[in-house]
């Protein structure tokens, strides 16, 4: 019993928090999703989240960095105070706020024996469950997307989650 006790408390630091640390190797880029979510790929390519690590060169958006008290044509793209949010998991070789940001890494979810175009027709309740047990986050929460929007921004903006989220939702 305590043994069991023990096990599930250790569950829950391990995958209950809501800041879990992933490594590079569970992550697949956005280039993956794109393959089978087209759409809404597209769609994500007109939002900041895709350009997110663009404003860190030198020279883009040079009055909002001067507002901020940024120095607009400093070159922050290797600056680890930047990068955090404006790429995915920290880490610039996934530049932007990339599907995974939000949807958690894809390694284990886009498996072909889960993210599977038949299986899932087949049986969607089944393949979902699977997803999720491979890390899947589905709607990322207001407390998700507060990891980014918050005060430690330089341009922060008040974050009015219903508002922004309508925004960029992105429905099939
Ligand atoms: C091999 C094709 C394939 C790849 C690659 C893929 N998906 Fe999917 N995904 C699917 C299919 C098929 C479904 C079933 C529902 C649908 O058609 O959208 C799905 C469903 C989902 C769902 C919704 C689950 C639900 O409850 O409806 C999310 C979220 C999702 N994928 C995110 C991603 C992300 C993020 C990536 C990249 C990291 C990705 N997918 C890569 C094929 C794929
Ligand atoms: C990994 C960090 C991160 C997460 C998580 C995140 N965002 Fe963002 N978001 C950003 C950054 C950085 C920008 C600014 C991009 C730019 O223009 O450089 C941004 C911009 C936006 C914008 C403006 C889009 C545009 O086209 O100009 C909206 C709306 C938004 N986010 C909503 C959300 C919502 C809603 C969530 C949660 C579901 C979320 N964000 C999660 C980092 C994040
Ligand atoms: C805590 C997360 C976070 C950090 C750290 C961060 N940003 Fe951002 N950044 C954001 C978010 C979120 C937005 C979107 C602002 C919004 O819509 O609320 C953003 C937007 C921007 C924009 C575009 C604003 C616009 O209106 O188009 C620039 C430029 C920018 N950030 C530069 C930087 C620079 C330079 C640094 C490092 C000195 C930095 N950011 C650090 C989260 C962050
Ligand atoms: C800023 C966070 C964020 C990013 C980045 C993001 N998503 Fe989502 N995604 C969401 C949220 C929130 C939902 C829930 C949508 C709803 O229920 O309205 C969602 C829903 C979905 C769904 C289910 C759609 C449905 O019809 O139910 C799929 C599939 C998906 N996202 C794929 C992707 C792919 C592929 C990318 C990258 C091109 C991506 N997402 C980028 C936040 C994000």
């Amino acid at each position: 019993m305590r043994k069991l006790i023990l096990y599930a408390t250790l569950a829950l630091a391990l995958f209950g928090l809501p800041f879990i640390a992933y490594t590079a190797e569970e992550y697949v880029g956005d280039k993956k999703c794109k393959a089978c979510h087209i759409k809404i790929h597209k769609k994500w390519l007109t939002l900041g989240h895709s350009t997110a690590f663009e404003s860190l060169k030198p020279g883009v958006k040079p009055e909002v960095k001067k507002k901020a008290n940024l120095d607009p044509q400093k070159d922050y793209t290797a600056d680890a105070s930047c990068i955090e949010c404006h790429t995915t998991g920290n880490d610039v070789t996934r530049p932007g706020v990339q599907c995974e940001a939000c949807h958690a890494p894809g390694k284990g979810y886009t498996q072909p024996t889960i993210m599977n175009k038949k299986k899932w027709k087949a049986d969607p309740d089944k393949q979902r469950k699977l997803a999720l047990e491979a890390g899947l986050v589905i709607a990322p929460d207001e407390a998700k997307c507060r990891t980014c929007h918050n005060e430690k921004s330089p341009t922060f903006k008040p974050f009015d989650f219903k508002a922004r989220y309508e925004e960029i939702k992105h429905k099939k």
